[in-house]
Formats: C-alpha cells, structure tokens, sequence
C-alpha cells in the first residue's frame, strides 16, 4: 500500500481575499463544490480499487479542526493527523511523516501530495503512482512528477530529464533539479526543452528518504526526530514537541534533499494539474466563456472579456461593465479589484494591509 501523505500547511497570500491567513486556499472552495484539500483527499482515497492507506495529514494546530470537519464531511476517516507546532516548511514535515510511518512500518511507500493542487484526472493520476511504485522496486530511486512547462516560471521546481519526453508516462533517472531558479535560468530551461516543472508532488520508500535525510540533510534529523517521539497525543491529534521543534531549521524539502540527491527519476505527467497560485490560474481553469468571462456566485457580466468576477458572500450581486483583464473578488469584509497582470502581485495587497495594522 502507498501512504498518502498530505501537507496543508501553506497560506496562499497570491489568493487573497478568499485565501486567509487563518483559513488558507486549500481550505475553501475554489474550483466546484469541494475545497481542494477535499479534492486531494477524495483523489488519494483507499481501500476501493487503489492501493491507498488512510491518509496523514500535516498542518498546524490553527487548522486541525479543519481538517478534521472537511475530512467527515466528505466521509474519510483520515490516519494520524500531526501538528506542527510551528510551520517549518516541508523537508521537516516530510521526515516527521517518514520517522512515524518507519515506526509501525519501515518497508512503507509514501506519497507527498501538495494539499492545494488541481489535479483533475483521478484514474491518470493513479497510473502514474503506480509507475513510481514500479520504478521504486526496480531502483530504489526518490520519485517526482513532471510537468511539461509553458512559461519560464520561476516559482517552481525544474526537472532535467536524461532522455526527451516521448509521451509514453514511463519514470526515467533525472538529470538535475533545478528549484526556483532566476528568470534568465528558466527561460534557458523552457529553450532547451529538456526539462519538466516539478509537480511538488512526491513518492518514496521511507527507507529511502530517512536515509537520503541522513546524507544529504543530517542537521534535521536528532531534532525532528525528538519532536516525533516526544509527540503529545491531544484530541486525537499527534502534536509535535514543541521544544524539539524549536530546533528545527526552517527548508523546503526541494532545498534539503531533492537538489542535492543522485538517486531521483521522475514519471512525467501530462493529464492535467495546476498548483492554483494566482487568480489568473484561477480564471484559466474556471470554464470561461468565448470572452473569456469566468464566474463564480451572484454575478452580472456586460460587455467584459478576459475577467474573473467572483462574488463570495451570500446573495450579494456583483455586476461588471465593459472590463477588460480585471479580476474581482468580493468577500464581506473584502474586495479585491486588480488588473489580470497583477495576478502574481497580489500578495502585495496582503503586505500592505498587514503594515496598516
Ligand atoms: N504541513 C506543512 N507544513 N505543509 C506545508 C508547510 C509546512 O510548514 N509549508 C508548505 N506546506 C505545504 C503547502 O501547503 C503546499 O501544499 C505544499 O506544502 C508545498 O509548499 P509551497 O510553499 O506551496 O511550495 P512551492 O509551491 O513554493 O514549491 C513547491 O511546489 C512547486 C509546485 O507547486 C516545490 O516543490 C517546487 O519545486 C514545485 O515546482
Ligand atoms: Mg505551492
């Protein structure tokens, strides 16, 4: 069986007003009825005909109770949940997850999934998990997702692969690993075309990562692992220990480990994701007309194109004139009004009101 292996801890400042600090995007409704943590959830679910175990999730303790609504809520009876007591970012999340799954069991294979992506095909999602479980028993090697990619993003991860993609969804050893590199970096990536986006997503015997934490990353062992065996059970919640964490530095997972390790193959992936990270992914996604009008709630578009309008709050009528590239998004207490090329800007608008006080 494959543990999922959730991550909620993020705040998703690019999304605001809908995405809070202290209620984040995977935690509401962006795309359809379910959140997207639901939607992760529902996608990793077991026993049916996958080989998914209940799912652990990590997040911090402003957000368990949360978790736990949204899990009932849509009938998962969901695994351990840890708390974080302080959002270290995910190379320490990860291993907390490895040391207690190695506890019960070390042959174990886990499944890092991103709780805030869009990832619309379930049944191709499930094929390219099982070709990493695959390539696991052939090679032992740390699987990542790839996504062929459309822009010189620079918020992500690059994936070099040693052969050209050829479409067949097959893992191949990476070449190097590439995160969040410059622009002038990713624009040469995107040229070459050798390289995919790395999805975020990731699958790995716990044996293996523990022991590619202990090469590549051996500073954050003893304290995490103190933290995971000095862990409080509170509410049928695994709390961390708090002064064990402390100790903890601050990395993503894709600095500490992925970088730096030579044993990585990636199954690339080309069914569909998004990791949302701005209203005009959002827009994208969100069915808009020939105009490219996106909606959502009680709105009235006339004579717009290429906007998002989005009305959260009940009963309240957003109508829009002769817009062009504007996203709105009207909460109770909030509206944003932007251009569409702010989109990545957004989080600014977060600073500015946090400096307002
Ligand atoms: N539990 C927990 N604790 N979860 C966390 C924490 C933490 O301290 N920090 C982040 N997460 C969760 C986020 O909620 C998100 O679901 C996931 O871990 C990834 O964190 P992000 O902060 O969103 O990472 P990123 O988007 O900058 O970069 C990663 O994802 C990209 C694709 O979306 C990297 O893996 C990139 O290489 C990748 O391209
Ligand atoms: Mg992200």
């Amino acid at each position: 069986t494959v543990h999922p292996i959730i991550l909620c801890g993020g705040s998703g400042t690019r999304l605001w007003p809908l995405s809070r600090k202290s209620y984040p995007k995977q935690f509401v409704p962006l795309m359809g009825q379910q959140t997207l943590f639901q939607a992760c959830a529902e996608r990793l679910r077991g026993p049916g005909d996958n080989p998914f175990a209940p799912p652990m999730v990590l997040t911090n303790a402003a957000f368990r109770f949360i978790v736990t609504e949204q899990l009932a809520a849509i009938g998962i009876d969901p695994g351990p949940i840890l708390i974080e007591p302080d959002g270290r970012n995910t190379a320490p999340a990860v291993l907390a997850a490895a040391l207690h799954l190695s506890a019960s069991d070390p042959d174990a294979i886990m499944l890092v999934a991103p709780s805030d992506h869009v990832v619309p095909d379930s049944a191709a999602f499930h094929t390219a998990v099982a070709e990493g479980v695959r390539a696991i028993a052939e090679r032992n090697d740390l699987i990542t997702f790839g996504i062929t990619p459309d822009r010189p993003e620079t918020g992500y991860g690059y994936l070099q692969l040693s052969t050209r993609p050829d479409g067949n969804g097959k893992a191949q050893p990476l070449g190097r690993f590439v995160e969040k590199p410059d622009l002038e970096t990713a624009k040469a990536m995107l040229t070459d075309g050798s390289y995919l986006w790395n999805s975020g997503i990731f699958l790995f015997a716990v044996r293996d990562i523990l022991a590619a934490f202990q090469t590549l990353a051996p500073e954050l062992l003893a304290p995490v692992r103190t933290a995971v065996d000095q862990a409080q059970t509170d509410l049928g919640f695994l709390r961390l220990d708090p002064a064990a964490w402390d100790k903890v530095a601050d990395i993503s997972i894709d600095y500490a480990v992925m970088e730096k390790a030579d044993n990585l193959s990636v199954v690339p992936y080309s069914a569909g994701w998004s990791d949302l990270g701005s209203w005009s992914a959002v827009q994208e996604l969100s069915d808009p007309d020939d105009d490219g009008v996106a909606t959502s709630g009680a709105v009235t578009a006339i004579d717009c194109r290429n906007v998002l309008l989005r009305s959260e709050a009940d009963a309240q009528e957003l109508v829009a004139m002769g817009l062009e590239n504007v996203i709105a998004v009207a909460m109770p207490d909030a509206v944003l009004v932007a251009s569409m090329d702010k989109a990545q800007d957004v989080k600014q608008a977060v600073t500015a009101l946090k400096a307002k006080g």
